[in-house]
């Protein structure tokens, strides 16, 4: 039987009052919008259907919850950052991800997902910013690597770890298609959620 054994929808929020109240250890994925994290989250547990994906921007309106085993939690965010996505909903964005970011307590790590054939963005960089300034542990995981030939995948991921501030092993790269990276990630999240704690960056 394959691991993990159950992977559930436990809850889908807006805001706090709508948060599970398991107590669990939380994973939560950030990132601009159509980058590749609620494909990750299903690459991730091998469930394909699991959280619903997107070619169009936007997919992801709600703060989504999925129990794994009775062991934590890993936690699908909204994305940011896309021109098309309508106002109200950018405007809503920042008060339901910041107000998640900002006061949960049993998070242990943010999976930062930037696409590996771009160069971050002025809003991923607020991000980082921002979660450096609060003390969220977070890993940067540079996805879409199937999208990139392997002879320039190497500089790619440096030019992602200079444009962030980051040493050169600061990134990750994976890919939802072809599950690189995939082992690595499982080793950050176990061992986020276990209780090491990985502060400021996968390598500082
Ligand atoms: P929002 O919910 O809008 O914030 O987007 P998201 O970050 O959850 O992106 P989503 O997982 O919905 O994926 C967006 C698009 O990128 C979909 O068409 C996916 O099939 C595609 N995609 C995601 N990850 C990968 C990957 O690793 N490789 C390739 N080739 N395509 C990917
Ligand atoms: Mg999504």
């Amino acid at each position: 039987m394959s691991w993990p054994r159950q992977v559930q929808l436990l809850a889908v929020a807006s805001g706090a009052p709508q948060y599970p109240k398991t107590g669990l250890p939380e994973v939560a994925f950030a990132g601009r919008s159509n980058v590749g994290k609620s494909s990750l989250i299903n690459a991730l547990v091998g469930r394909k259907g699991l959280a619903r994906t997107s070619q169009t921007p936007g997919k992801t309106r709600l703060i989504h919850f999925y129990q794994v085993d009775q062991l934590f939690i890993l936690v699908d965010l909204p994305g940011y950052g896309y021109a098309r996505v309508p106002e109200p909903m950018r405007r809503s964005w920042r008060p339901m991800v910041e107000g998640y970011l900002a006061a949960r307590h049993q998070l242990r790590l943010v999976v930062f997902l930037v696409d590996v054939r771009r160069t971050p963005s002025h809003m991923d960089l607020q991000l980082k910013g921002w979660l450096e300034a609060r003390g969220v542990p977070f890993l940067v995981v540079a996805t879409k690597l199937d999208k990139v030939s392997r002879g320039k995948r190497a500089s790619q991921l440096l030019g992602i770890a200079r444009s962030m501030g980051l040493d050169a092993s600061g990134v990750l790269g994976f890919s939802s298609v072809s599950g690189e990276g995939k082992r690595e990630l499982w080793r950050a999240v176990l061992e986020a959620v276990s209780g090491q704690e990985q502060g400021g960056g996968f390598s500082p």
